[in-house]
């Protein structure tokens, strides 16, 4: 049985392949070509914390492929007064083929993992968000032609996208710098496992110097959903780390923005770069549909050759 947790799941070509199938799935929408494997399916889209894009891309992914989703929320279900994970997984297991869940700790996935059952797929955990790398490298993909021979930047906080970001670049091999301000630097562990599979990355506090020449840069909010408390801190800790036109001169001239959204206009990003003519956010975020859609069909060996 398949689990999606992280990237690495899928290796280097399982990565591609699912990167292929989301560009022939985005030309075949809608047409008589579109495939519906996942016929007579129960996928539950279980999310502990909130979201737009990810339940939205999730649940039209799960039912263009035939199958029904449901989604079960914190507040409206049992999760929400305490209910254990452990207890949870096991209901879901006897009645769903399939679980996506959004959650705080990994541990409680490895949780659902080891309790339900069934195939699980990663929607964000305070460490990861791996579906949201699928649709970045789908998005810059299909921009630049491939991914080989770029070097990407990541501009803020060492959280769950950077994470994802340094594992992708681990198992692809394109160039990584990333720029966060001391005390929030990227997981040890991610870096480590990409550097021990020869990834280059740098880890910077210098936003210029991570930028240099970059054809991509990404950022993301400096408050991460569950720390909120931290958010005025983290504001004046990340002082001069916002994505900006100045900061963007120091990129490659064809160089791309990427932000997974949502975004915090005038703290991570300024307006006139998100809505600038470098800016590919809303190719990223229709991206998290086609490449739902693949990580899916990958789960559940659906896979077209
Ligand atoms: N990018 C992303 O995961 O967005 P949501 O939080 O809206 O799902
Ligand atoms: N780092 C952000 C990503 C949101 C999609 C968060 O975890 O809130």
């Amino acid at each position: 049985m398949k689990h999606f947790l992280n990237l690495s799941d899928l290796g280097k070509e399982g990565l591609l392949k699912v990167l292929d199938v989301a560009d022939n799935l985005k030309a075949t929408r809608g047409t008589p070509e579109a495939p519906q494997p996942l016929r007579g399916k129960q996928i539950a889209l279980v999310f502990e914390k909130a979201s737009t894009r990810t339940r939205l891309s999730l649940e039209v992914a799960v039912s263009e492929l035939g199958a029904h989703p449901i989604v079960l929320t914190s507040t409206g279900s049992q999760l929400g007064r305490g209910e254990p994970m452990k207890d949870t997984a096991r209901v879901l297991g006897r009645m769903v083929h399939g679980i996506t869940l959004r959650t705080s700790d990994e541990s409680r996935i490895k949780t659902m993992v080891e309790y339900s059952g069934v195939p699980v797929l990663n929607a964000l955990t305070d460490q990861s968000h791996p579906m949201q790398l699928l649709a970045d490298l789908m998005t810059v993909r299909r921009h630049f032609g491939q991914l080989e021979n770029l070097s990407c930047a990541w501009i803020g906080d060492g959280n769950n996208m950077a994470s994802s970001w340094i594992e992708a670049a681990g198992l692809l091999g394109f160039q990584l710098q990333l720029a966060c301000p001391q005390g929030y630097e990227p997981d040890p562990v991610f870096l480590d496992q990409a550097r021990s599979r020869g990834a280059k990355i740098l880890v910077t506090t210098n936003p210029q110097e991570a930028v240099a020449g970059a054809h991509v840069i990404s950022t993301d909010v400096f408050a991460s959903m569950g720390q909120e408390g931290e958010a005025e801190n983290r504001l004046k800790d990340f002082a001069g780390f916002q994505l900006n036109s100045q900061l963007l001169n120091h990129a490659d001239s064809k160089a791309v923005v990427l932000h997974c959204l949502p975004a915090h206009r005038g703290e991570e990003i300024a307006e006139d770069v998100l809505e600038g003519p470098q800016s590919l956010v809303w190719d990223e975020a229709e991206a998290r549909l086609h490449t739902s859609k693949s990580v899916l069909l990958w789960v559940f060996d659906q896979l077209p050759d």
